[in-house]
Protein backbone atom coordinates (compact mmCIF):
# COMPACT_ATOMS: atom_id res chain seq x y z
CA UNK A 1 0.00 0.00 0.00
CA UNK A 2 1.73 3.60 -0.73
CA UNK A 3 2.58 5.40 2.08
CA UNK A 4 2.02 9.25 1.97
CA UNK A 5 3.39 12.51 3.90
CA UNK A 6 0.70 15.02 4.46
CA UNK A 7 2.17 17.97 6.72
CA UNK A 8 4.37 15.13 8.80
CA UNK A 9 1.73 13.07 9.22
CA UNK A 10 2.18 9.47 7.63
CA UNK A 11 -0.73 7.58 6.47
CA UNK A 12 -0.79 4.11 3.82
CA UNK A 13 -3.39 3.91 2.08
CA UNK A 14 -5.25 1.73 -0.91
CA UNK A 15 -3.86 1.95 -4.30
CA UNK A 16 -5.83 4.80 -6.26
CA UNK A 17 -6.49 6.77 -3.11
CA UNK A 18 -6.15 10.62 -3.36
CA UNK A 19 -4.35 13.14 -1.16
CA UNK A 20 -7.55 14.68 -0.62
CA UNK A 21 -9.02 10.85 0.72
CA UNK A 22 -5.56 10.20 2.78
CA UNK A 23 -6.05 13.67 4.34
CA UNK A 24 -8.98 12.71 5.59
CA UNK A 25 -8.25 9.65 6.55
CA UNK A 26 -5.71 11.29 9.05
CA UNK A 27 -8.01 14.25 9.87
CA UNK A 28 -7.90 17.63 11.68
CA UNK A 29 -6.56 20.61 10.45
CA UNK A 30 -4.26 19.14 7.99
CA UNK A 31 -7.49 18.38 5.29
CA UNK A 32 -7.89 20.73 2.43
CA UNK A 33 -11.34 22.40 2.19
CA UNK A 34 -13.17 21.16 -0.53
CA UNK A 35 -16.28 23.25 -2.05
CA UNK A 36 -16.88 20.98 -5.41
CA UNK A 37 -15.44 17.91 -4.87
CA UNK A 38 -18.14 15.33 -2.99
CA UNK A 39 -17.53 11.75 -2.16
CA UNK A 40 -20.61 10.01 -3.17
CA UNK A 41 -21.01 11.53 -6.73
CA UNK A 42 -18.83 10.16 -9.60
CA UNK A 43 -16.85 12.21 -11.33
CA UNK A 44 -17.18 15.47 -9.11
CA UNK A 45 -13.97 17.44 -8.44
CA UNK A 46 -11.45 19.04 -10.16
CA UNK A 47 -13.51 22.53 -10.85
CA UNK A 48 -12.79 24.91 -7.97
CA UNK A 49 -8.96 24.42 -7.27
CA UNK A 50 -9.67 25.46 -3.09
CA UNK A 51 -8.28 21.75 -2.61
CA UNK A 52 -4.77 22.90 -3.80
CA UNK A 53 -1.96 21.13 -2.12
CA UNK A 54 2.04 21.41 -2.96
CA UNK A 55 3.42 18.17 -3.74
CA UNK A 56 7.69 18.68 -2.15
CA UNK A 57 8.09 15.14 -3.18
CA UNK A 58 6.78 13.03 -5.98
CA UNK A 59 7.38 9.48 -4.79
CA UNK A 60 9.87 7.49 -3.17
CA UNK A 61 11.34 6.70 -6.73
CA UNK A 62 11.11 9.91 -8.36
CA UNK A 63 11.54 12.66 -5.64
CA UNK A 64 11.46 15.97 -7.56
CA UNK A 65 8.46 18.26 -6.55
CA UNK A 66 5.68 18.73 -8.71
CA UNK A 67 6.44 22.36 -10.26
CA UNK A 68 2.81 24.04 -9.00
CA UNK A 69 -0.06 23.17 -6.74
CA UNK A 70 -2.18 20.44 -7.63
CA UNK A 71 -5.51 19.74 -6.76
CA UNK A 72 -5.82 17.11 -4.04
CA UNK A 73 -9.21 15.58 -5.12
CA UNK A 74 -7.50 14.51 -8.02
CA UNK A 75 -4.31 13.86 -7.48
CA UNK A 76 -3.68 10.17 -6.48
CA UNK A 77 -1.54 9.30 -3.82
CA UNK A 78 2.03 7.69 -4.81
CA UNK A 79 4.66 5.73 -2.71
CA UNK A 80 6.52 7.89 -0.79
CA UNK A 81 4.94 11.58 -1.49
CA UNK A 82 5.36 13.84 0.73
CA UNK A 83 2.91 16.47 0.26
CA UNK A 84 2.43 20.27 1.91
CA UNK A 85 -0.93 21.60 2.70
CA UNK A 86 -1.32 24.01 5.84
CA UNK A 87 2.48 23.71 6.48
CA UNK A 88 3.40 25.63 3.15
CA UNK A 89 2.71 29.52 2.67
CA UNK A 90 2.73 29.07 -0.63
CA UNK A 91 -0.24 26.58 -0.45
CA UNK A 92 -2.11 29.29 1.71
CA UNK A 93 -1.39 32.37 -0.37
CA UNK A 94 -2.49 30.16 -3.66
CA UNK A 95 -5.50 29.23 -1.60
CA UNK A 96 -6.15 33.00 -0.98
CA UNK A 97 -6.18 33.73 -4.30
CA UNK A 98 -8.53 30.96 -5.31
CA UNK A 99 -11.05 32.15 -2.73
CA UNK A 100 -10.62 35.72 -3.97
CA UNK A 101 -11.85 34.65 -7.39
CA UNK A 102 -15.02 32.38 -6.10
CA UNK A 103 -15.69 35.68 -4.65
CA UNK A 104 -15.35 38.07 -7.58
CA UNK A 105 -19.16 37.53 -8.73
CA UNK A 106 -20.35 36.80 -4.82
CA UNK A 107 -23.12 38.39 -3.37
CA UNK A 108 -22.60 40.16 0.20
CA UNK A 109 -25.99 37.83 0.85
CA UNK A 110 -25.11 36.17 4.34
CA UNK A 111 -26.95 38.33 6.49
CA UNK A 112 -29.95 37.36 4.59
CA UNK A 113 -29.47 34.01 3.16
CA UNK A 114 -30.46 30.55 4.23
CA UNK A 115 -27.42 29.11 3.48
CA UNK A 116 -25.93 30.88 6.47
CA UNK A 117 -24.48 29.09 8.97
CA UNK A 118 -23.48 25.99 7.20
CA UNK A 119 -21.70 27.46 4.21
CA UNK A 120 -19.00 26.21 3.06
CA UNK A 121 -17.93 29.34 1.19
CA UNK A 122 -18.56 31.48 4.14
CA UNK A 123 -16.36 29.24 6.09
CA UNK A 124 -13.62 29.46 3.91
CA UNK A 125 -13.52 32.76 3.18
CA UNK A 126 -13.77 33.25 6.74
CA UNK A 127 -10.34 31.15 6.62
CA UNK A 128 -8.78 32.13 3.57
CA UNK A 129 -10.35 35.19 2.73
CA UNK A 130 -9.21 39.15 2.19
CA UNK A 131 -11.45 41.68 4.11
CA UNK A 132 -11.56 43.75 1.00
CA UNK A 133 -12.21 42.92 -2.60
CA UNK A 134 -9.87 43.99 -5.67
CA UNK A 135 -12.32 43.87 -8.05
CA UNK A 136 -13.53 46.98 -9.53
CA UNK A 137 -15.91 45.60 -12.77
CA UNK A 138 -19.83 45.05 -12.59
CA UNK A 139 -20.81 42.04 -10.88
CA UNK A 140 -22.59 39.78 -12.51
CA UNK A 141 -26.63 40.01 -11.88
CA UNK A 142 -29.58 37.25 -12.81
CA UNK A 143 -33.12 37.30 -11.50
CA UNK A 144 -33.99 34.40 -8.90
CA UNK A 145 -35.50 31.72 -10.58
CA UNK A 146 -38.04 28.93 -9.49
CA UNK A 147 -36.54 26.00 -10.57
CA UNK A 148 -39.94 23.31 -9.95
CA UNK A 149 -42.28 24.35 -6.69
CA UNK A 150 -39.49 23.47 -3.93
CA UNK A 151 -36.01 24.69 -5.49
CA UNK A 152 -35.51 28.26 -6.04
CA UNK A 153 -32.31 29.36 -7.89
CA UNK A 154 -30.18 32.80 -6.80
CA UNK A 155 -27.52 31.58 -9.93
CA UNK A 156 -25.22 35.27 -8.06
CA UNK A 157 -24.37 32.95 -5.49
CA UNK A 158 -23.06 30.03 -7.81
CA UNK A 159 -19.43 29.07 -8.19
CA UNK A 160 -20.34 26.49 -10.60
CA UNK A 161 -19.55 23.10 -8.69
CA UNK A 162 -21.83 21.02 -10.86
CA UNK A 163 -22.46 18.92 -7.55
CA UNK A 164 -25.89 19.92 -8.17
CA UNK A 165 -25.42 18.54 -11.99
CA UNK A 166 -23.96 15.24 -11.03
CA UNK A 167 -26.86 14.76 -8.13
CA UNK A 168 -28.95 15.03 -11.38
CA UNK A 169 -27.42 12.55 -13.35
CA UNK A 170 -26.56 10.02 -10.75
CA UNK A 171 -29.56 9.98 -8.18
CA UNK A 172 -32.70 11.07 -10.30
CA UNK A 173 -34.29 9.58 -13.24
CA UNK A 174 -33.67 12.37 -15.48
CA UNK A 175 -32.01 15.76 -15.57
CA UNK A 176 -33.06 18.69 -16.95
CA UNK A 177 -30.56 21.44 -15.76
CA UNK A 178 -26.86 21.94 -15.97
CA UNK A 179 -24.37 24.97 -17.20
CA UNK A 180 -25.04 26.21 -19.96
CA UNK A 181 -22.60 28.66 -21.60
CA UNK A 182 -18.81 29.00 -20.60
CA UNK A 183 -16.43 31.07 -19.05
CA UNK A 184 -17.47 34.41 -17.52
CA UNK A 185 -21.37 33.27 -19.13
CA UNK A 186 -21.81 30.06 -18.12
CA UNK A 187 -24.69 29.45 -15.56
CA UNK A 188 -27.27 26.73 -13.98
CA UNK A 189 -30.22 27.08 -15.66
CA UNK A 190 -32.55 24.14 -16.82
CA UNK A 191 -33.47 23.88 -20.33
CA UNK A 192 -36.14 25.93 -21.85
CA UNK A 193 -37.31 27.05 -18.10
CA UNK A 194 -37.96 23.22 -17.53
CA UNK A 195 -39.12 22.66 -14.02
CA UNK A 196 -36.95 20.31 -11.97
CA UNK A 197 -39.44 17.83 -10.59
CA UNK A 198 -38.49 14.49 -9.51
CA UNK A 199 -38.64 11.86 -6.24
CA UNK A 200 -34.64 12.69 -5.30
CA UNK A 201 -34.33 16.80 -6.52
CA UNK A 202 -34.16 17.78 -3.13
CA UNK A 203 -30.82 16.58 -2.57
CA UNK A 204 -29.65 18.87 -5.08
CA UNK A 205 -30.24 22.00 -2.11
CA UNK A 206 -28.10 19.53 0.12
CA UNK A 207 -24.91 18.95 -1.99
CA UNK A 208 -24.89 22.78 -3.19
CA UNK A 209 -21.95 23.99 -1.37
CA UNK A 210 -23.41 27.69 -0.87
CA UNK A 211 -27.00 29.17 -1.14
CA UNK A 212 -27.51 29.22 -4.77
CA UNK A 213 -30.24 26.61 -4.72
CA UNK A 214 -32.35 26.86 -1.76
CA UNK A 215 -35.82 25.16 -0.02
CA UNK A 216 -38.83 26.89 -1.09
CA UNK A 217 -40.49 25.50 1.82
CA UNK A 218 -37.73 27.25 4.89
CA UNK A 219 -36.53 30.25 2.61
CA UNK A 220 -36.59 33.04 5.16
CA UNK A 221 -38.18 31.09 8.09
CA UNK A 222 -35.39 31.08 10.93
CA UNK A 223 -31.26 31.29 10.69
CA UNK A 224 -30.34 28.05 10.69
CA UNK A 225 -28.58 28.10 14.36
CA UNK A 226 -31.94 28.57 16.14
CA UNK A 227 -33.21 25.54 15.23
CA UNK A 228 -32.39 22.25 17.09
CA UNK A 229 -31.05 19.56 14.78
CA UNK A 230 -32.68 16.18 15.73
CA UNK A 231 -31.77 12.85 14.11
CA UNK A 232 -35.30 10.95 13.06
CA UNK A 233 -36.24 7.78 10.77
CA UNK A 234 -39.50 6.37 9.15
CA UNK A 235 -40.47 3.82 6.87
CA UNK A 236 -39.80 4.92 3.56
CA UNK A 237 -40.38 3.01 0.09
CA UNK A 238 -38.02 5.45 -1.96
CA UNK A 239 -35.03 6.13 0.61
CA UNK A 240 -33.87 4.77 3.62
CA UNK A 241 -35.90 7.68 5.62
CA UNK A 242 -33.12 8.64 7.79
CA UNK A 243 -33.14 12.07 8.02
CA UNK A 244 -32.26 15.73 10.18
CA UNK A 245 -35.59 17.08 11.59
CA UNK A 246 -34.41 20.83 12.06
CA UNK A 247 -36.70 21.72 14.62
CA UNK A 248 -38.25 24.87 16.71
CA UNK A 249 -40.30 23.37 19.87
CA UNK A 250 -42.40 21.01 18.31
CA UNK A 251 -42.34 22.30 14.93
CA UNK A 252 -40.39 20.55 12.08
CA UNK A 253 -39.22 23.95 10.01
CA UNK A 254 -37.50 21.37 7.46
CA UNK A 255 -35.81 18.07 6.42
CA UNK A 256 -32.91 17.46 5.47
CA UNK A 257 -30.37 14.55 4.95
CA UNK A 258 -27.37 13.12 7.34
CA UNK A 259 -23.87 15.50 6.59
CA UNK A 260 -21.20 14.05 7.83
CA UNK A 261 -18.18 15.27 9.22
CA UNK A 262 -17.19 16.56 6.09
CA UNK A 263 -20.44 18.17 4.93
CA UNK A 264 -21.16 15.50 2.61
CA UNK A 265 -24.41 13.28 2.50
CA UNK A 266 -23.82 9.25 2.32
CA UNK A 267 -27.78 8.90 2.19
CA UNK A 268 -29.87 10.69 0.22
CA UNK A 269 -33.31 11.30 0.75
CA UNK A 270 -36.37 11.47 -0.99
CA UNK A 271 -38.95 14.64 -1.34
CA UNK A 272 -41.56 12.89 0.09
CA UNK A 273 -39.66 12.51 3.30
CA UNK A 274 -38.14 16.25 2.53
CA UNK A 275 -40.82 18.43 2.18
CA UNK A 276 -43.97 15.95 2.56
CA UNK A 277 -43.60 14.84 6.13
CA UNK A 278 -43.41 17.94 8.17
CA UNK A 279 -45.44 17.00 11.27
CA UNK A 280 -43.40 15.31 14.13
CA UNK A 281 -45.67 12.44 14.93
CA UNK A 282 -44.37 11.40 11.13
CA UNK A 283 -41.02 10.75 12.34
CA UNK A 284 -39.12 8.42 14.90
CA UNK A 285 -37.03 10.79 16.88
CA UNK A 286 -33.81 9.33 18.09
CA UNK A 287 -32.45 12.05 19.41
CA UNK A 288 -30.24 15.35 19.26
CA UNK A 289 -27.82 15.22 15.52
CA UNK A 290 -24.26 15.81 16.86
CA UNK A 291 -23.39 18.03 14.18
CA UNK A 292 -18.61 18.17 14.10
CA UNK A 293 -18.44 19.89 10.97
CA UNK A 294 -17.17 23.16 10.68
CA UNK A 295 -20.56 24.87 11.52
CA UNK A 296 -21.91 27.68 13.49
CA UNK A 297 -24.50 25.04 14.76
CA UNK A 298 -21.32 23.14 16.22
CA UNK A 299 -21.35 25.60 18.55
CA UNK A 300 -24.99 25.71 19.72
CA UNK A 301 -26.29 24.39 22.92
CA UNK A 302 -29.17 21.89 22.10
CA UNK A 303 -27.34 18.64 22.62
CA UNK A 304 -26.36 19.90 26.49
CA UNK A 305 -29.98 21.62 26.90
CA UNK A 306 -31.20 18.32 26.16
CA UNK A 307 -29.06 16.03 28.15
CA UNK A 308 -29.84 18.59 30.96
CA UNK A 309 -33.69 18.05 30.02
CA UNK A 310 -33.47 14.40 30.01
CA UNK A 311 -31.72 14.56 33.36
CA UNK A 312 -34.02 16.89 35.25
CA UNK A 313 -37.05 14.32 33.85
CA UNK A 314 -34.95 11.42 35.20
CA UNK A 315 -34.83 13.20 38.59
CA UNK A 316 -38.37 14.44 38.67
CA UNK A 317 -39.60 10.84 37.57
CA UNK A 318 -36.76 9.50 40.69
CA UNK A 319 -38.50 12.18 43.29
CA UNK A 320 -42.36 10.88 41.86
CA UNK A 321 -41.28 7.55 42.86
CA UNK A 322 -40.08 8.52 46.64
CA UNK A 323 -43.05 10.41 47.26
CA UNK A 324 -45.20 7.83 45.89
CA UNK A 325 -43.45 4.99 48.00
CA UNK A 326 -43.74 7.45 51.30
CA UNK A 327 -47.52 8.74 51.00
CA UNK A 328 -48.84 4.90 50.62
CA UNK A 329 -46.59 3.59 53.63
CA UNK A 330 -48.86 6.07 55.74
S1 LIG B 1 -26.15 25.74 -7.87
FE1 LIG B 1 -24.93 25.15 -6.05
S2 LIG B 1 -24.50 22.95 -6.39
FE2 LIG B 1 -25.18 23.79 -8.38
S3 LIG B 1 -23.26 24.38 -9.42
FE3 LIG B 1 -24.02 26.23 -8.35
S4 LIG B 1 -22.96 26.19 -6.36
FE4 LIG B 1 -22.75 24.15 -7.24
S1 LIG C 1 -12.46 20.18 -4.32
FE1 LIG C 1 -10.76 19.77 -5.57
S2 LIG C 1 -10.97 21.10 -7.24
FE2 LIG C 1 -12.74 21.48 -6.05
Amino acid sequence: MPKVTIDGHSIEVPEGTTILQAARMIGGEIVPPAMCYYSSLKGSGGYCRTCIVRVAQGSAKDPRPMPKPVASCRTPVMDGMVVENITSPEVLEARKGVVEFLLINHPLDCPVCDQAGECDLQNLSFAHGTEKTRYEFPRRTFEKKDIGNYIKLHMTRCILCYRCVKVADQITDERVHGVMNRGDVAEISTYIEKAVENDFSGNMIDVCPVGALTDRTYRFKSRVWFLNPMDAHRDCKKCSGKAVLWMHGEEIYRVTARKDQNAEVKEFICNECRYDKKDVKQWVVEGPRHIDRTSVISANHYEDLNSLKHAIGEQQKKLQEKITQKTSGI
